[in-house]
């Protein structure tokens, strides 16, 4: 089946741990009721999110991300079909920023919307590979499914 990727980012409004949270509950809450399915990397200076799933309803849910008031200056950087989701277990996860993405300065300076679909979905491909058992197949017990890094 093919579905729809997007991945956008922008620059949170507001962000504290409540905001967070209530994002969080509207965005799992409502998008397990469409099947889609994603993570969203937050800092206090960025939010980069990725949604999956059938386009009409990829759409409808960010449309409504887009008109929030909680972010502001809204960037699609990733839209293609796909036919494997990333997160397929997470209605939406949430992973804090981690130290080898963007720095602030390079936030700052705009390096998330200059860089190119490659270097956008890579980030989101090694926070799956970071994940204990990620490798297909191998049970989690399994050492060389661990990662150490
Ligand atoms: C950074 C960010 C990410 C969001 N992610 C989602 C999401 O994945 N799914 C969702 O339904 N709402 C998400 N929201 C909330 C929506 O913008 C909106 O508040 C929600 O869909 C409820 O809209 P409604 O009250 O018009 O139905 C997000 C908001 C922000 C600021």
């Amino acid at each position: 089946m093919t579905l729809k990727r997007l991945i956008y980012a922008s620059h949170p409004f507001g962000f504290d741990d409540l905001v967070l949270a209530n994002i969080l509950k509207t965005a799992q809450t409502v998008n397990a009721r469409h099947d889609v399915t994603g993570t969203l990397i937050c800092r206090e200076d960025l939010y980069l999110q990725l949604l999956e799933g059938d386009r009409a309803n990829v759409d409808t849910i960010f449309e409504k991300i887009a008109r929030d008031d909680r972010h502001t200056d809204v960037e699609i950087l990733v839209q293609e079909n796909t036919t494997q989701r990333l997160f397929p277990a997470w209605a939406m996860r949430h992973d804090p920023a981690k130290s080898w993405m963007w720095t602030r300065e390079q936030v700052s300076g705009g390096a998330v919307e200059k860089a190119t679909r490659d270097e956008v979905l890579a980030i989101f491909v090694r926070l799956v590979a970071e994940e204990p058992g990620h490798l297909s197949g191998l049970p989690t017990a399994c050492p060389i499914a661990r990662s150490n890094n």
